[in-house]
């Protein structure tokens, strides 16, 4: 029975041979990425995170109070699939909602995409946010065939900046004082990585099991 259960979980290809043990792509060991579903809508509709509070170092400006309407219209945006790009939520093993990835800005043809995270403050340092960004680096390099992520990160975000070095993304340019909040213009830095980059840190699985 579990033998038939595994074939099953198995694909074949046409000589007969296993090409991919069945895994969820999408979990890693401390974290899985799924779509957002109208729940999660509701819970932001009914508990709208303040402007200034959690992902204030995500945006480049301090907003206004949040109003429910605008909340809504906004979460129910997330949930629009333009262009290549993709939005998940990130929970943990506990299945706590822990942060929300989002690709933007794919362009299929020559083969780029940029990506946004968030992490709860709650739940930083715990490892999160660097597998959430390889899950969604392996399917947009070896599912869709992108081959540059590039990732935009404001001066003063430390913590996204230590994140992208330790994930061995390499800087590319500093933009000069293309950010203004809280009395102050800041430089915007660009840290990339090739797909090629990405293989030699995350080798990819072998088809065989
Ligand atoms: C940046 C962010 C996504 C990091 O998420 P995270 O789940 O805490 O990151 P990880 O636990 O995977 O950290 C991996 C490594 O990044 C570095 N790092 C992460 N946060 C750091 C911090 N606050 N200070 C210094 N280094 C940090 C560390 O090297 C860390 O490894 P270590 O904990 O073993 O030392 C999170 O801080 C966040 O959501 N910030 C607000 C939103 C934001 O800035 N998003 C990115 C916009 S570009």
């Amino acid at each position: 029975m579990r033998l038939h259960r595994y074939l099953k979980s198995c694909m074949v290809d046409a000589q007969g041979g296993v090409l991919m043990a069945n895994h969820n792509f999408w979990r890693g060991e401390k974290v899985r990425l799924r779509a957002i579903e109208q729940q999660d809508l509701d819970e932001c509709i009914s508990s709208p995170e303040e402007p200034d509070q959690w992902d204030e170092r995500a945006n480049a400006e301090i907003g206004f109070p949040v109003w429910r309407e605008k909340d809504r219209d906004d979460t129910a945006a997330l949930r629009q699939r333009k262009d290549g790009s993709f939005e998940w939520i990130i929970e943990n093993n506990e299945g706590q909602k822990v942060g929300y990835i989002g690709t933007f800005e794919c362009d299929g043809r020559v083969g780029t995409f940029k990506y946004s995270i968030i992490i709860k403050r709650a739940f930083w340092r715990r490892g999160y946010g660097s597998e959430a960004i390889r899950i969604v680096l392996r399917y947009y390099f070896r599912e869709l065939r992108y081959q540059k992520v590039t990732s935009q990160i404001y001066a003063f975000n430390e913590p996204s900046l230590r994140l992208h070095e330790k994930l061995k993304f390499l800087h590319e340019g500093r933009l000069r004082r293309m950010v203004y909040t809280n009395g102050q213009l800041h430089d915007q830095l660009m840290l990339g990585m090739t797909c090629e980059e990405f293989d030699q840190l995350d080798p990819p699985m072998p088809l065989q099991p």
